[in-house]
């Protein structure tokens, strides 16, 4: 039998226990949901990085003539991809007798009937080191790339890294112009063919479409 004393004894012994078990429990608690707050809010900060983070993809266009067909398709292209866009600007200007392929002495046709002529650039994509993908864009000239797009691949160190040529034209598709520049200018990169004739300033939705398909 019980005396009052140990009843009270056991009941307080019993109470501690339970405290104690709740005071754990608790503790358990509060580290689980400082746990989660913690990896959601390291999930938050991967996710702002990957956001900001650097872009490993380039689109790069040289557009000549006043309706800039070529500029357009490569600003959608670089928002379809999340790329960084480079506009290749030749030292000197085409003027619109420099483009007329009516005349055998136009810069153009005399460039293009030149398999070596090398057309200088102004400009300079100085972090080449961080893309891994280049879209390179150009208008068909002569069923062919501009001579221009040689000099901007021969500029750099592109091996391994993956080329998608895409061009506008009047019509023609994109013939040899890939493999013309795969040989003659950047034969150590990962070079996607034929590419694509991207004609009638595609939506940025018709061009993700497109991107997928080179998967
Ligand atoms: C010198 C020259 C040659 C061209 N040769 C062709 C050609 O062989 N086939 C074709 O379909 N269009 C040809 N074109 C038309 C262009 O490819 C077309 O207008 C292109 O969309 C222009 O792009 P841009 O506005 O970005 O310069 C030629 C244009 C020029 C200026």
């Amino acid at each position: 039998m019980l005396c009052g004393g140990q009843l009270y004894f056991n009941h307080h012994f019993i109470s501690i226990i339970v405290m104690k078990k709740f005071t754990v429990l608790f503790a358990v608690a509060v580290a689980l949901m400082l746990g989660s707050c913690q990896s959601s809010s390291q999930k938050s900060d991967a996710t702002v990085e990957t956001t900001d983070s650097v872009k490993t993809t380039l689109v790069a266009y040289f557009s000549a003539s006043e309706v800039r067909a070529t500029e357009r398709v490569a600003k959608n292209l670089a928002k379809a991809v999340d790329a960084d866009l480079f506009e290749i600007v030749p030292e000197l200007a085409y003027t619109t007798e420099d483009l007329d392929w009516n005349d055998k002495q136009s810069r153009s046709t005399i460039e293009m009937k030149d398999s070596t002529a090398r057309p200088g650039i102004a400009n300079k994509v100085e972090n080449m080191a961080q893309y891994n993908t280049i879209y390179v864009g150009f208008p068909i000239w002569w069923y062919t790339a501009p001579r221009i797009i040689n000099t901007f691949l021969e500029q750099y160190d592109l091996t391994g890294k993956t080329i998608i040529p895409f061009a506008t034209s009047g019509g023609s598709d994109m013939g040899k112009s890939g493999e013309d520049l795969k040989k003659a200018s950047a034969p150590n990169a990962n070079w996607i063919l034929p590419g694509k004739v991207l004609n009638g300033n595609p939506p940025v939705d018709s061009l993700k479409v497109w991107v997928e398909t080179l998967k």
